[in-house]
């Protein structure tokens, strides 16, 4: 740990001597903290960020000739694609078998938007048996893990502000019935919260404004962590990247699993055809060959609005944030100082204490935080796969209190899949006039993970009333 006048040396040099105004208050604990959080940061690194992400705003409209990528269809017509999706289901079948493919979920994000209080996994986010977010996952991991009789290892990724309680969470629910050896927990990095005039914020007088570094941060921590090691050491060699707030979301989808194998692909993503060219999702798009994703926000709106010659929206796919990772793709990307992917701006309202050491809250955006995303590694892999999915099948996230996008809307959606699985099995399933579910039902992974899997399960002739509260468990 470097010395008192040391690190006043170092914050001279790059003008953040302000950080140490309140030192004389502190206490021997109070200085240790805040002594590990300055000297955690490289200050050449962090002039060059204020420079470029701060001082400037980076330009937003990428450059060079944009076009739409090609996009895998989800239900294929055309017979060599239907041959190379049942090739696909088979070899991710496979490859689960084999112990070479490891879940992996980004659970570190601050959910602001939700306002839950906690880790957002332990939200209680099912129809019936009002399951917690990471339940519904656990079960996905252990039912294929059931089926194919391999270890699955589930690696997930928290941050400071949530990790203590994360791993409290699954203690006390008894790893929801996985073996703790095969749930591994990795921290996420921090960035400093930097105010509009290059100056890093204090949140309280002994503590620097840190914020998650972004879902991007999972690569650096991947390595860092030593998660990556214990991939290699267990012969992992796919990841299967997801987020913590989509409770439709497969897990471990043998098809897509097998496409990325089979295609020699570096690093995947599963796509959604967007309702409406301003729906909030990145847009998958080909600039030299290389498989970008632009955020909603950054593209533009003539692209964003262009439409083929039949109508269609030209940049129709958008990112869900559903990806799978060559581990070898991640261990080149971070070999040498981190993984160098691009930060992202955002302009918020940081709480921090002033010079008197008052706390303050600005009513406007008083601080630049950076994160990175992790879709920014897509044109760093060498080959990419991105496969569309259907809306109702795979994606309904919990990121708001009410509304789009909320706990209701994810709760409508969920029994809404579960009702069309049933009736694809041939179940009657009650509906009211507006043809809308008129029961609450809910399967557990444990009972069927698919669509297939519960035709071959559940008995036509099941009766379900209206008002009904169905749950299909183990
Ligand atoms: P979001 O972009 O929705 O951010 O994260 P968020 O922090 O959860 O929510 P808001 O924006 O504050 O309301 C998408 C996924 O990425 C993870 C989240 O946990 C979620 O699974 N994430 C996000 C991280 O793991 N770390 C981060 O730094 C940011």
């Amino acid at each position: 740990m470097p010395d008192i006048a040391s690190l006043r040396k170092t914050l001279e040099k790059h003008g953040q001597s302000h950080l140490l105004r309140f030192w004389d208050e502190l206490d021997e604990p109070g200085r240790a903290v805040l002594t590990e959080q300055i000297a955690a940061i490289d200050f050449d690194q962090l002039d060059q960020w204020i420079a470029q992400y701060v001082r400037k705003r980076p330009l937003a409209r990428p450059s060079g000739d944009i076009q739409p990528p090609a996009v895998v269809p989800a239900k294929p017509t055309d017979p060599a694609v239907l041959a190379e999706h049942q090739a696909a289901s088979q070899r991710g079948e496979e490859l689960l078998r084999a112990g070479k493919v490891a879940a992996f979920v980004v659970a570190g994000g601050q959910g602001t938007r939700l306002g839950y209080e906690g880790p957002k996994g332990c939200l209680e986010a099912t129809p019936v048996a009002h399951k917690p977010l990471f339940r519904v996952f656990a079960e996905q991991v252990l039912a294929a893990s059931r089926r194919t009789g391999a270890a699955i290892p589930w690696y997930i990724m928290t941050s400071q502000a949530n990790d203590v309680a994360t791993r409290a969470f699954f203690r006390q629910n008894r790893y929801f019935g996985l073996k703790p050896e095969d749930v591994f927990f990795l921290v996420q990095g921090t960035m400093p919260a930097i105010g509009l005039d290059g100056k890093l914020l204090l949140a309280e007088k002994g503590s620097l404004a840190l914020s998650p570094d972004g879902h991007g941060g999972c690569l650096a921590a991947m390595k860092k962590s030593g998660a990556l090691a214990d991939m290699a050491a267990r012969g992992i060699e796919l990841i299967s990247y997801f987020q913590v707030d989509n409770p439709l979301v497969r897990c471990l989808d043998p098809l897509f699993l097998g496409l990325h194998s089979l295609r020699g692909s570096e690093m995947s993503a599963k796509a959604l055809p967007k309702r409406d060219p301003m729906e909030r999702l990145g847009n998958f798009c080909l600039i030299d060959g290389k498989v970008i994703v632009i955020e909603y926000s950054d593209m533009p709106d003539d692209l964003a609005r262009a439409t083929t010659a039949d109508g269609r929206l030209r940049f129709s796919s958008g990112s869900i944030a559903i990806h799978i990772l060559s581990r070898s793709f991640v261990e080149r990307l971070t070999a040498g100082r981190g993984a160098a992917l691009p930060f992202h701006r955002a302009d918020k309202v940081v709480p921090c204490v002033d010079e008197s050491g008052k706390l303050l809250r600005s009513d406007k955006p008083n601080a630049v935080k950076l994160e990175m995303f992790v879709f920014d590694a897509m044109p760093l892999a060498g080959r990419t796969v991105i496969l569309q999915t259907q809306r109702n099948e795979e994606f309904s996230p919990i990121k708001n209190a009410t509304g789009e996008d909320s706990l209701p809307s994810s709760l409508h959606d969920q029994i809404r899949r579960s009702a069309a699985w049933l009736e694809r099995a041939g179940v009657t399933v009650p509906r009211d006039a507006d043809g809308q579910v008129a029961a609450a039902i809910e399967i557990s992974p444990l009972f069927a993970d698919s669509a297939e899997a519960l035709a071959a399960k559940v008995d036509p002739k099941k009766v379900i009333t209206g008002g009904q509260n169905l749950y299909l468990g183990e």
